[in-house]
């Protein structure tokens, strides 16, 4: 006997909209990048780094090539133009940070002696830089149409590579009255410091103080596609560098794009129903047709 066979087609239309909370290992390649780039990070005594800073604990896509820090005990430190400086503080809501020379940490004698370079493209000087001069294997005996009180009171004593050297620091006045002495000193180099600290200094001319004040560091603004950054930021997304274009890039969770996440429009069956859904989440929506 033959069963009439009834045939029941039923068509489930199931859009399941999934924000991209699922394991990890169902996620691209671009959301390793997301995940990887999305928490913060210490180095040294710093806290809650981003952004363009990478380092041991972070790895280099997460940052900008020249903001890499290395990091060890409480010491977190930067290289700019082939130079070491010590990181003492990050800001990252007005893209500041606060450095001071490695070769002068507690120390009025570096074995080099010259002037630091700031890469311009990258960094400006905070507005309250100010430019300390220091004067280097200046002569013992000073010319004699100079009287005692006409010398310095800034005077420190160097052993630099065995070699004893009298050395000055100057501010502001002080330079433009040592004017004579200082053209017979071998070098002059620019130290920056606060400028709030030029009367601190001014106020105690010992080394001590000197050594003090430059230790406090100075002011150096970034410029590592900040304003990039922040729209990223803001689209949901996590800065970072793709090192192969060797530009920035906004690390998304559905992928990377040049500068922001793309909001995506989600249109259910009824147009009313449409969705836009803007912060980069990743939304799957599936189709699934069956027959009992
Ligand atoms: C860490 O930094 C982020 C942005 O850079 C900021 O929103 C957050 O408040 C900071 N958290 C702490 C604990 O400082
Ligand atoms: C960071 O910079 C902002 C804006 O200049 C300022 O309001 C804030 O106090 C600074 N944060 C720290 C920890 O200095
Ligand atoms: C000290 O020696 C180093 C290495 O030879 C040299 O590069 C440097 O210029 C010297 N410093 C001074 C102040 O002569
Ligand atoms: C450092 O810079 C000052 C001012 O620009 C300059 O006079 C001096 O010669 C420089 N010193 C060295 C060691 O290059
Ligand atoms: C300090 O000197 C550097 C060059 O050595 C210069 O670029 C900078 O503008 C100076 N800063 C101030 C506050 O004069
Ligand atoms: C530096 O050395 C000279 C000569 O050795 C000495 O007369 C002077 O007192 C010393 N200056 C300081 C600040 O120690
Ligand atoms: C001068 O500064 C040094 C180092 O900051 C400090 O130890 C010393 O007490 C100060 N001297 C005076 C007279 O303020
Ligand atoms: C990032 O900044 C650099 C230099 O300021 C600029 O050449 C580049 O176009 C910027 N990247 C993007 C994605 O805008």
């Amino acid at each position: 006997m033959q069963l009439l066979r009834l045939t029941i087609s039923v068509s489930f239309l199931i859009i399941t909209i999934t924000l991209c909370q699922i394991p990890r290992c169902f996620c691209s390649v671009g959301e390793k990048y997301y995940t990887d780039c999305s928490s913060s990070f210490d180095c040294g005594n710093l806290k809650n780094l981003s952004y363009p800073f990478w380092g041991p604990n972070r790895p280099a896509y997460c940052g900008h090539p020249d903001f890499k820090l290395s990091c060890s005990g409480e010491v977190a430190e930067i290289t700019i133009m082939f130079e070491s400086f010590r990181v003492l503080e990050v800001n990252n809501s007005d893209y500041s940070l606060r450095v001071v020379r490695t070769d002068f940490w507690n120390n009025a004698c570096p074995t080099l002696i010259m002037n630091n370079t700031i890469y311009c493209t990258l960094f400006d000087y905070g507005s309250d830089s100010y430019n300390l001069t220091l004067f280097y294997d200046c002569p013992s005996s000073l010319p004699l149409s100079l009287s005692d009180s006409d010398v310095p009171s800034t005077q420190f004593n160097c052993s630099i590579n065995g070699t004893e050297m009298i050395d000055y620091f100057m501010t502001g006045d002080m330079l433009e009255s040592a004017d004579e002495i200082m053209g017979t000193c071998k070098s002059t180099v620019i130290v920056p410091i606060l400028e709030s600290h030029v009367k601190v200094l001014e106020a105690n001319l010992t080394v001590e103080n000197l050594k003090a004040v430059i230790d406090n560091g100075f002011g150096l603004k970034w410029k590592a596609n900040n304003s990039q950054c922040y729209d990223c930021q803001k689209s949901g997304g996590h800065c970072g560098y793709d090192l192969s274009s060797e530009g920035f890039t906004c690390f998304c969770r559905d992928g990377s794009f040049p500068s922001t996440c793309r909001s995506m429009v989600i249109q259910y069956p009824y147009p009313h129903h449409s969705l836009l859904l803007e912060g980069g989440y990743l939304y799957k929506s599936h189709r699934l047709t069956w027959s009992v």
